[in-house]
């Protein structure tokens, strides 16, 4: 089992570079179904939950190679299946992005129950809605989603929330569907729209992704291309958050400030000091960090993604802070850890986190519990006085490309310790 040691304490200072977003990313890979020839992926995070996506693509027949570290060609043509494994499937929510590529190709798709962060219930009836209004049924079997059409035809479609997930999965099945397609109350986060772009590049007919109205024409052939996925708005929104409760002075680069601008406006609320330029943000701190409200929101609002990391510098803020959470109903299981950490925070209702920020957190054995969870434990280790264990880091893995390296980079004291199960290691501070 491998664990994070951090000892907290060091500024962090220099310059971080963003890898490929894996919210995009993922969603690239398997769109990588619907294109009729070979295409190249660029600018891919080398993360465990891509190293999934790729395996699915295999374990059906696609030939997948690694050109260099980023660069992955990917030929579907080869194909030879529609089922999606189990093992993979259950891992990851990405997993579902399957049911949409397979059932937009070759209009039936096998694809177990996805799994993913435990972020409270994630159905995918949206999803499902989608599928049915183009013409395809569906059903459960053996605990795998079934679907499959005769022939998928453009209509209308408005989901009752804004979810990603089926947003995604709409574009998918409708890219090759016969006529025009409507997604309204479509989700608008900037991996829609890299999504979208990529299809477009495939030839596809895709207008309006980035707001709430899509339109796409189906189209009969998808041509090979060459793609570079965005960089990662939460990545980048993790250093900030980073630099800003080691009261660092960081320069994140090889990013998009558009898809900040939730992240940085927060967090100059907080008295945290931010300049945009053209591919970077500078962040760095000059005085203490205030409270602050946060709710999350779907794209351009806050992100749920960085509300554990942000919430973990509230902690450390002066005053009283007030984090809601509007996506998920269970994104708060990480404050028991914090509290471990001398954190003072309540949840009231699984929805509303009151934190009553502490002049300093102190080193503990923690555990992550998802993944934006470890990535929060992480800050808080950097930030806190003394030793912080981080258990379950394998959940850091799946969204965070050599996280350890980046932060010892910039300074911090992060170690990566293989530790044999079951073998208590001994704290010195
Ligand atoms: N929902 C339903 N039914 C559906 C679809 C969604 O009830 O058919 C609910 C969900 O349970 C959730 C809300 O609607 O409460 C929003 O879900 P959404 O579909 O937007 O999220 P997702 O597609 O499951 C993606 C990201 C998440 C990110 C959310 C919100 C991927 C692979 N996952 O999930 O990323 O939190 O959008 O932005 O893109 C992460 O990276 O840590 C992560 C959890």
């Amino acid at each position: 089992m491998e664990k994070f040691f951090i000892r907290g304490g060091n500024p962090l200072k220099g310059t971080v570079y963003i890898s490929g977003a894996k919210n995009a990313a993922v969603a690239l890979v398997a769109a990588t179904i619907l294109c009729d020839e070979p295409c190249t992926l660029e600018n891919v995070p080398a993360i465990s939950d891509i190293t999934k996506c790729l395996d699915i693509l295999k374990s059906m027949g696609a030939v997948v190679k690694m050109e260099k570290e980023g660069v992955i060609y990917i030929d579907t043509s080869t194909i030879n299946t529609t089922k999606v494994p189990y093992k993979l499937a259950e891992t990851m929510r990405a997993s579902s992005y399957f049911l949409g590529t397979l059932l937009g190709r070759f209009h039936e798709a096998f694809v177990p129950m996805p799994g993913g962060c435990y972020l409270g219930d994630r159905p995918i009836d949206q999803h499902l809605k989608a599928f049915k209004a183009l013409g395809a049924t569906d059903e459960v079997v053996r605990g795998a989603n079934y679907v499959k059409a005769d022939k998928l035809v453009g209509n209308q479609i408005y989901f009752d929330f804004v979810t990603v997930g089926a947003t995604m999965n709409a574009i998918f099945a409708a890219v090759k569907a016969k006529g025009q397609t409507i997604i309204e109350n479509a989700a608008k986060e900037p991996h829609i729209v890299d999504v979208a772009n990529f299809l477009n590049s495939m030839g596809a007919d895709i207008r309006g992704a980035g707001t709430d109205v899509i339109k796409i024409r189906g189209v009969e052939y998808l041509h090979g291309t060459t793609y570079a996925t965005i960089p990662d708005q939460i990545e980048a929104g993790t250093y900030m958050v980073a630099a800003a409760a080691t009261k660092g002075d960081v320069v994140i680069a090889n990013v998009i400030p558009k898809h900040l601008e939730s992240i940085t406006a927060k967090l100059r609320k907080c008295g945290v000091c931010v300049e945009e330029n053209d591919e970077s943000v500078h962040v760095w701190v000059d005085g203490p960090i205030m409270n602050t409200t946060v709710k999350t929101q779907p794209h351009p609002g806050f992100p749920t993604d960085m509300q554990p990391q942000f919430s973990t510098l509230l902690t450390m803020a002066q005053g009283t802070s007030k984090v809601t959470e509007e996506i998920f109903n269970n994104r708060f299981r990480y404050v028991a850890e914090l509290r471990k950490m001398g954190a003072d925070v309540s949840v009231e209702g699984g929805k509303v986190a009151i934190i009553q920020g502490v002049p300093t957190l102190k080193g503990a054995p923690v555990q992550a519990t998802d993944l934006r969870a470890g990535a929060a434990l992480v800050i808080a280790g950097l930030a806190a006085d003394g030793l912080t264990e981080i258990d379950n880091i394998h959940y850091i893995e799946r969204g965070y490309e050599h996280i350890d390296k980046k932060l010892r980079e910039l300074g911090a004291d992060i170690t990566r310790v293989i530790v044999p199960d079951n073998e208590h290691v001994e704290m010195t501070s």
